[in-house]
């Protein structure tokens, strides 16, 4: 595996397999790397690619001033260990002023999709994952990019810009990966104490708890969220940000229940912050009432 740290090295691994006629992946991180960030290299491979480039980049400019920029976890030795297991050609470890050099003043800003659930509670989070994500495809030009359906926004997010501004890359997505009590693994989950980590799977409880109403005999959008806040009232401490019923594609409420419907939700256990989603098919909601 070869580590770069600048772009020109990066684009001369990147050529270099492309002239051998390889699909380039990339699969772009903030580190402290676990089961769901190697099963991305899986689906990228699955997607096609054959070089695979994994990023490790804490972006400053995706944390707001009060979040965990400062305190976000790493773990190089311990990063460069699981990628060496995995067959990853290129891991790219850019420092910020290589990303950001002084006098940087370009932003990615994507319209509404933006704008609901994570883009309310994280003014300009989505402004700096879309520039950081196009910067990326701009150094690495892959065939193939992967993301973690964990974070459903992003994804969707991503996907408009790749749209809009017909970048030539393929996204391929990957289910999010859980611990056996349904915690949806996450770099974040190790900020939290044993007591706490007991309590956090209350999230999934609220969210498949949701899912089942859908599935089955509930008929407005607000019982469903009620039903979710019940749930996640039972973890001691936890403050819900937001649980909500949504549309995948706009991430504002659904109009009807005849299409795909995603529960997604945002808790704080302490200082630390944690999302999941359930995306439910349209074959599998019963209801085209909705109030
Ligand atoms: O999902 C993440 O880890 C980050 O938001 C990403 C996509 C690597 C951009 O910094």
């Amino acid at each position: 595996m070869l580590i770069t740290q600048t772009i020109d090295d990066t684009r001369s691994a990147v050529d270099a397999a492309k002239a051998h006629g390889r699909r380039v992946g990339l699969v772009p991180t903030m580190g402290f790397l676990h089961e769901g960030h190697l099963s991305l290299i899986d689906v990228a491979r699955s997607a096609g690619a054959e070089f695979i480039v994994v990023s490790i980049f804490v972006n400053p400019r995706q944390f707001g001033p009060n979040e965990d920029f400062a305190r976000y976890p790493r773990d190089e030795d311990g990063d460069v260990r699981l990628l060496l297991g995995k067959d990853v050609d290129v891991l790219f470890l850019p420092a910020v002023e290589t990303m950001y050099p002084p006098g940087s003043q370009t932003t990615v800003s994507v319209g509404a999709v933006a704008k609901p659930l994570e883009g309310a509670r994280r003014p300009g989070h989505f402004d700096g994952v879309a520039t950081i994500v196009l910067k990326l495809f701009e150094i690495v030009q892959p065939d193939v990019a992967a993301f973690g359906r964990k974070d459903a926004q992003q994804c969707a997010v991503i996907d408009r810009m790749v749209r809009d501004l017909d970048l030539p890359v393929s996204l391929a997505f990957g289910e999010t990966m859980r611990e056996p009590d349904g915690l949806a693994m996450s770099s974040r989950n190790s900020y939290l104490t044993p007591e706490q980590r007991a309590i956090a799977p209350v999230l999934h409880r609220a969210l498949r708890a949701g899912e089942d109403a859908l599935r089955h005999d509930v008929e407005s959008v607000d019982s469903i969220e009620r039903l979710m806040h019940t749930v996640a009232a039972e973890g001691a401490g936890v403050e819900v940000d937001y649980l909500a019923l949504v549309d995948p594609e706009t991430f504002e409420p659904p109009v009807d229940f005849d299409r795909d419907l995603l529960v997604a939700g945002a808790v704080r256990i302490g200082k630390t912050r944690l999302i999941d989603n359930i995306r439910i098919p349209k074959e599998a909601i019963p209801h085209t009432k909705i109030g």
